[in-house]
């Protein structure tokens, strides 16, 4: 690993599964959870959430206390960025102050050039915009390693908001490096341009086609707040065709494990019952969140 997490392209397989099993290495089995360690307690983590965020915010705030590291929580509406204040000269601030590590949600790119600006400071990106997320991609497969044997030989299958996803691009970089058999891409073409041709797997606009025999699904919310056009399907359509539920997931394989990063949309992509089956890894992939930060954190810190 690098001296920041900014995507996945430098990663090896072997990288990949040593972070996931790192993070492997810090789970408590009853109750299911991560222990606190006290590895880091001279570290000093910024999180800098300039769009929202439950899942990601919090779990590397209680990854960073685990580690015994200080976490410092920036509050974007309270801070002097109201004022007119830039990130550069916010970033360049909490360096001088003491941060060691900054954890960047933003609806752009500008990680990559605060980490070329300030080298003393180490960047994690907990989502650019709609191009990138690599830590949840990293927990999904940390998820999926949980209930399958290997990658190589899974149908894997994307249902929902293709275009808009940072979630599903970062994905499709950190199974390219494991493995896998196939790629099924599926969902309204208003939302799946990108996706229609491409090199890594096949667009299937019918659901039950595109589920067929899959062993992992993963389904997507619409991101309602990234759209620019109205969407030229209506709401109860979208419902009919592309919502996933026990009955659609029937034409899945049996053991199939349906995925979905958070938030979800109950009753727009997914019916709530289908979350409740033993076979919906989607609070493993929440409280995964927790043990595969404290992998990044502990990584990149051990580099420092
Ligand atoms: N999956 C994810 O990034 O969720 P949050 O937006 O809640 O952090």
């Amino acid at each position: 690993m690098s001296q920041h997490l900014l995507n996945l392209a430098h990663f090896t397989e072997k990288d990949l599964i040593e972070l996931i099993d790192l993070a492997h290495s810090f789970q408590t089995q009853d109750p299911p959870g991560y222990r606190y360690e006290n590895i880091f307690p001279d570290k000093k983590v910024a999180s800098i959430f300039c769009e929202p965020s439950t899942r990601t915010k919090l779990s590397f705030e209680i990854a960073t206390h685990n580690l015994g590291a200080q976490y410092i929580d920036f509050n974007l509406a309270n801070s002097s960025i109201q004022k007119g204040e830039t990130l550069e000269d916010t970033v360049e601030a909490m360096m001088l102050m003491g941060v060691d590590l900054c954890i960047l949600r933003h609806t752009d790119s500008s990680i990559h050039t605060l980490a070329n600006k300030f080298p003393a400071l180490q960047f994690v990106n907990a989502g650019e915009g709609a191009v990138s997320h690599p830590s949840q991609a990293l927990l999904d497969l940390m998820t999926i390693r949980e209930s399958k044997k290997s990658f190589d030989d899974l149908k894997i299958t994307i249902v929902g908001d293709l275009d808009h996803s940072r979630v599903v691009s970062s994905f499709l970089e950190a199974i390219q490096i494991v493995g896998y058999k196939t790629i099924t891409f599926c969902g309204h073409p208003d939302l799946c341009k990108s996706y229609l041709e491409n090199s890594i797997g096949n667009f299937e606009p019918d659901l039950e086609t595109a589920m067929a025999d899959a062993d992992v699904v993963m389904a997507l919310r619409i991101q309602n707040e990234r759209l620019t056009e109205k969407l030229t399907i209506s709401a109860s359509e979208y419902v009919e065709r592309y919502q996933i539920n026990v009955d659609s997931l029937q034409v899945a394989s049996p053991d199939a494990i349906l995925l979905h990063p958070g938030p979800v949309n109950f009753g727009i992509e997914l019916d709530y019952e289908v979350s409740q089956l033993d076979n919906c890894k989607i609070k493993n992939q929440i409280l995964n969140g927790v043990g595969i930060r404290m992998a990044i954190l502990t990584r990149l810190f051990s580099q420092a």
